[in-house]
């Protein structure tokens, strides 16, 4: 190709990687300095002195919430928190040994059947479908949690804050004040991280103006992937091969040796550290100290070290929420789900947004197959 030709030739950005595609007011995230905003509202602040309830509150609406408004959201997504009867039958059928992400998959599917208003369009109706979407996902995922062990799902309990119901619908037991706040933290980081795929994902599907399930069932098979949300799951894998902080050193040469991926590592827009990965780091030094049982974290931390210098990239937020959900009881194969028990709330903000100013998203595709040819009979090929 000569010069002239190849500066005619079209550009593609492989993946939509630095591709604008839309203006969008819910999150800002800066990768050069490792900074990340709900609504203009620092993650750090948030983390330090939010809560999950205020937090979806600021993404839902742009602003955070006076006492009564909290006050009346939190008892909206209480109320909204069972599971109508025949989702809860249908979780019942679901095979044990599949995925907790793609038994959540199908529950959200079967939800939006029993949700009266989800055909409904219009602001109004899809915001009231945010708040019931995102008190069912919690419900959703402890049910399967619960189904898989061969336990009843438990009813959800209006007395307890999002996060601590949460945790008693997952465990059974009322959690500590501390286990509350690291489950708070969790979802707090995770709600919402602008046009990363599954919300894409979202937006893309809202866009054809089909309902809000279509496009949250949409999401979460996103999610699932383990270049996305799996992640998580696949850092707990990774702790487990390793085994001790001595097999580290071995371990990371093996796999940079086979060219195989860090999970955990690296990230589309960050290139310094994610700005979620410190808070999710000293909360797992903290309960791994707690606990009697430090080796979880100082193998990350041990793996950390060694990664970085080689790869030249930092831990992203799926690292070291890994042993921190493997200190708080949860297992690994749930981790995503509590990810998108958090990012329901992002979805739905990126999908409201996208509905108030609508335009059908559809690309164009550099065509690279061959001219135009001759059709052949098949038994003449
Ligand atoms: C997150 C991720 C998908 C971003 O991909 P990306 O935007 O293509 O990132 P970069 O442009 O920085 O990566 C370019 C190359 O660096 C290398 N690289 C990036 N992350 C790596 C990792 N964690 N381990 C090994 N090599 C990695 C790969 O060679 C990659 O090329 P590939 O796409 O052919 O695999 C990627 O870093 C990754 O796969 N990380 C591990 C999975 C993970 O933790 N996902 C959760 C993200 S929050």
């Amino acid at each position: 190709m000569t010069t002239s030709e190849a500066m005619k030739a079209p550009q593609v950005s492989k993946g939509l990687k630095g591709v604008l595609a839309a203006d969008s007011s819910v999150c800002d995230i800066n990768g050069s300095t490792g900074k990340l905003l709900y609504r203009g509202y620092n993650i750090d602040d948030l983390a330090e002195h939010s809560t999950f309830e205020e937090t979806a509150y600021l993404l839902f609406q742009g602003e955070l919430p006076t006492a009564d408004q909290l006050k009346k959201f939190s008892s909206e997504l209480a109320a909204a928190a069972a599971l109508p009867k025949p989702v809860l039958e249908f979780l019942k059928t679901v095979p044990t040994d599949i995925p907790p992400m793609t038994a959540l998959r199908s529950a959200v599917s079967v939800a939006g059947e029993y949700d009266p208003q989800a055909e409904e369009e219009g602001h109004e109706a899809n915001y009231r479908k945010s708040i019931r979407l995102t008190s069912t996902m919690a419900t959703l995922v402890a049910a399967i949690h619960r189904l898989r062990q061969g336990k009843e799902p438990l009813a959800p309990r209006a007395d307890l804050s999002f996060a601590g119901n949460f945790s008693y619908m997952l465990t059974g037991e009322t959690p500590t004040a501390d286990h509350t706040k690291a489950m708070d933290l969790i979802l707090i980081l995770h709600a919402e991280h602008s046009f990363n795929a599954s919300t894409f994902a979202a937006r893309v599907i809202a866009a054809t103006l089909t309902d809000i399930y279509s496009a949250i069932t949409g999401a979460i098979g996103a999610l699932k992937g383990k270049l996305h949300g799996g992640a998580n799951t696949e850092v707990l894998k990774t702790l487990m091969e390793v085994g001790s902080v001595d097999n580290v050193g071995k371990w990371v040469e093996e796999t940079r040796a086979k060219k195989g991926k860090f999970m955990g590592f690296g990230h589309a827009v960050y290139h310094t550290e994610d700005p979620r990965a410190k808070h999710l780091k000293e909360l797992s030094r903290r309960l791994g100290n707690e606990k009697g049982d430090p080796k979880w974290y100082e193998m990350s931390v041990e793996i950390e070290k060694r990664v970085v210098p080689l790869l030249g990239k930092h831990c992203n937020v799926d690292f070291y929420s890994a042993s921190l959900q493997h200190y708080m009881g949860i297992p690994g194969e749930l981790f995503t789900c509590i990810f998108a028990a958090s990012r329901i709330v992002g979805w739905c903000a990126h999908v409201l947004e996208q509905l108030a100013d609508n335009k059908i998203i559809r690309p164009s595709a550099n065509y690279v197959g061959p001219e135009e040819r001759s059709y052949v009979e098949v038994g003449s090929r």
